[in-house]
């Protein structure tokens, strides 16, 4: 690749991604349908700057998916990239130094929503894409480019494309870039994800709010009804208490626990940098590696109902209603999880309320063989470029159409150019500007790479001797 391409295009760069990071492309937030498309169609024009042949924007019960085809290239393997182009809500607004829809540089990091998780991270891809093109822009290697606008809010635009389409996904591999760094100078590629199952619980004790005076003493309150039934869900050992949760996890095997005891870390200064906490909570007999990668988690996002206005008012909130996940681990499932919620949440609730679990969405866990020959490809071009291969370790997060990305027996590659600081979902989110110009040159190296390397697998034997 031409690896001047970087030092020479910087400021053009960095322009460019700075008008992709400008769009609020929100997708749980409603108002913002019309910025998500304009983010789809920054991405289209983007593609078509670049000499795709084919790039289409495939509409959907929600915000579309963006496909491209790079030229065919004859006898090449094909490549199949996945990002995503939304982004999380930025709240909350005044915690950030600078507006999050306003990049700016400082100490030489991109501060925007959506700088590491994703949109940074799927213009390090189409960088190093452009830095791979030869004169008559056609790249080593056929590339097809699926990008979706719903990953952050539980969508399904992507999944009704690639269960009516699979072919879609027909590629000798898939490249997913939307993790980080295992450490600085750590490269990193993921064995597993957690699934998710994520809810709304919901309470009616009251017809209507009551004053709190002439009620006060005998009238079920509801926020005090949910909080007590979610505190029955986790007890203050951090063991989840919903029957059988924790039936069907599989603990990973010897090998995989011993290889992470060797990862350096550094468990006060996780705590103190990342965490900004005081303590770590949870099942303490296990350790962190395995609380934040192999166990189940069930957390309680928000709170609504009563009253949350400025000053104060004195009432009985007839209505509550709490927004929780469950994190999921190998041998769980987000169909089972689910009904596991509903029966656990249906046993606490007292007689006198009208309690409702509503399942929003959901994705199964994640576990990447990682022995196909892609990943010794993509760990040369992480060592010829940083010093080292990529450590194997897996996220607590959570990519819901991965699965499907990896059904028709192509090895998925989960990998990430951030580091654990970026600050994902945080308000200050960043990506550090030497981790994208290295970034490009590692997945331009990794296309050729693979290009050559798919080739021989793929040629025809030699013609033996008449
Ligand atoms: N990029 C993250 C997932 C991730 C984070 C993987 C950290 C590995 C390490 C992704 O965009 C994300 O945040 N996904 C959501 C999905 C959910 C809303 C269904 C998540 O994990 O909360
Ligand atoms: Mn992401």
């Amino acid at each position: 690749m031409d690896t001047t391409f970087v030092a020479r295009e910087q400021s053009r760069l960095l322009g460019e991604l700075s008008s992709f990071l400008s769009i609020p492309s929100v997708s749980a937030l409603p108002v913002h349908a019309a910025d998500c498309r304009r983010a789809a169609e920054w991405l289209r024009d983007e593609l078509q700057g670049l000499g795709c042949p084919t790039v289409q924007i495939i509409e959907g019960n929600g915000h579309p998916v963006v496909w491209a085809e790079s030229p065919p290239v004859p006898g090449r393997p094909t490549l199949l990239i996945y990002g995503h182009y939304d982004v999380q809500p930025p709240d909350p607004l005044d915690e950030w130094r600078s507006p999050p829809f306003e990049p700016t540089v400082r100490d030489d990091r991109l501060y925007a929503r959506g700088a590491a998780d994703d949109k940074g991270q799927v213009f390090c891809l189409l960088k190093a894409y452009e830095a791979t093109l030869d004169a008559e822009r056609r790249p080593p290697l056929n590339v097809h480019f699926i990008f979706e606008g719903e990953e952050e809010c539980g969508g399904h635009v992507i999944d009704d494309l690639l269960r009516a389409e699979p072919e879609r996904t027909r590629a000798d591999a898939a490249l997913v870039c939307d993790m980080s760094y295992y450490a600085p100078g750590w490269p990193a590629v993921y064995t597993a994800l957690r699934g998710i199952c994520y809810a709304e619980i919901s309470v009616r004790t009251l017809e209507r709010d009551l004053h709190s005076g002439t009620y006060g003493g005998v009238a079920p309150n509801a926020i005090e009804t949910l909080v007590r039934l979610l505190a029955k869900l986790k007890d203050a050992d951090g063991e989840i208490q919903i029957p059988k949760l924790y039936k069907a996890v599989e603990a990973p095997a010897k090998a995989e626990l011993k290889s992470w005891k060797h990862l350096p870390f550094d468990k006060a200064a996780f705590l103190r940098e990342e965490v900004t906490g005081q303590v770590l909570t949870g099942l303490k007999e296990y350790s962190v590696f395995e609380r934040v990668w192999a166990l189940p988690t069930f957390e309680i996002h928000g709170i609504k109902g009563g009253f949350i206005g400025d000053g104060a008012k004195t009432v009985i909130p007839a209505q509550a209603t709490a927004k929780v996940s469950l994190r999921l681990v190998p041998g769980q499932t987000y169909a089972k999880v689910g009904k596991q919620l509903e029966r656990a949440v249906a046993a606490l609730a007292p007689r006198w309320a009208d309690v409702h679990v509503k399942l929003l969405h959901g994705g199964d866990p994640v576990q990447v063989d990682v022995s196909h020959p892609a990943f010794q490809v993509l760990d040369a071009a992480f060592a010829a470029v940083t010093g080292r291969p990529a450590v194997r370790v897996r996220a607590g997060g959570s990519i819901p159409i991965v699965p499907e990305l990896g059904r028709t027996g192509a090895p998925v590659l989960l990998t990430g150019i951030g580091l654990p600081d970026d600050g994902l979902h945080s308000p200050n989110e960043k990506l550090d500007l030497a981790q994208l110009w290295s970034g490009i040159e590692i997945f331009g190296r990794f296309f050729e790479m693979f290009a050559e390397q798919g080739a021989a697998a793929t040629a025809p034997p030699p013609a033996s001797p008449a």
